[in-house]
């Protein structure tokens, strides 16, 4: 049976967290990443984020979010043995369709600099480099 694509739920955090842990250029956050943060997150944004399930292992993960302006995707991973198969399209694709149906002009993502790969597979998607901003941040 193929993985499954679903809502991603704060039942799923653990295996969430763990999937994260083991990806290699993934950055995760002690306030955001926490329990209580992505309990905040999936609240805010209800219905966003999904998961992979494959033969009831969590093997992907994308989080969706908004602003009432603009859509944001992160920490979008696939467990390196599901990989190849269209999950991370078909995770991304279920994001984008959710985050359409919010008018929001555009959706954003940042990718570490040095993950090539991420790189590649973004704008292998359609994705584009943003040149003419630099992000400017400031820890709350
Ligand atoms: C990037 C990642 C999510 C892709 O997941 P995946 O499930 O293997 O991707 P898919 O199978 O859905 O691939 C979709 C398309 O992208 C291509 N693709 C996948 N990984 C790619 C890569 N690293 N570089 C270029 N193209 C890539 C696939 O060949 C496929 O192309 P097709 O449309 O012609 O068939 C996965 O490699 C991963 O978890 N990487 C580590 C975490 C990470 O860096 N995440 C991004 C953070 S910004």
């Amino acid at each position: 049976m193929g993985a499954q694509i679903r809502e991603m739920v704060l039942a799923d955090y653990e295996a969430v967290v763990a999937l994260w842990k083991s990806t290699p250029g993934v950055d995760i956050r002690p306030v955001t990443d926490s329990r209580e943060g992505i309990e905040r997150l999936l609240a805010r944004n209800p219905g966003l984020s999904v998961v992979a399930v494959n033969d009831g292992e969590l093997v992907g993960c994308a989080l969706a979010s908004h602003d009432g302006r603009r859509g944001f995707l992160q920490h979008v991973v696939v467990a390196p043995e599901l990989r190849g198969q269209g999950l991370a399209r078909a995770m991304i694709g279920t994001c984008l369709e959710r985050l359409r149906q919010h008018h929001l002009g555009m959706v954003h993502l940042d990718v570490v600099v040095d993950n090539e790969s991420a790189m590649a597979f973004w704008q292998k998607a359609g994705w584009h480099r943003v040149d003419t901003l630099t992000r400017l941040s400031l820890a709350l």
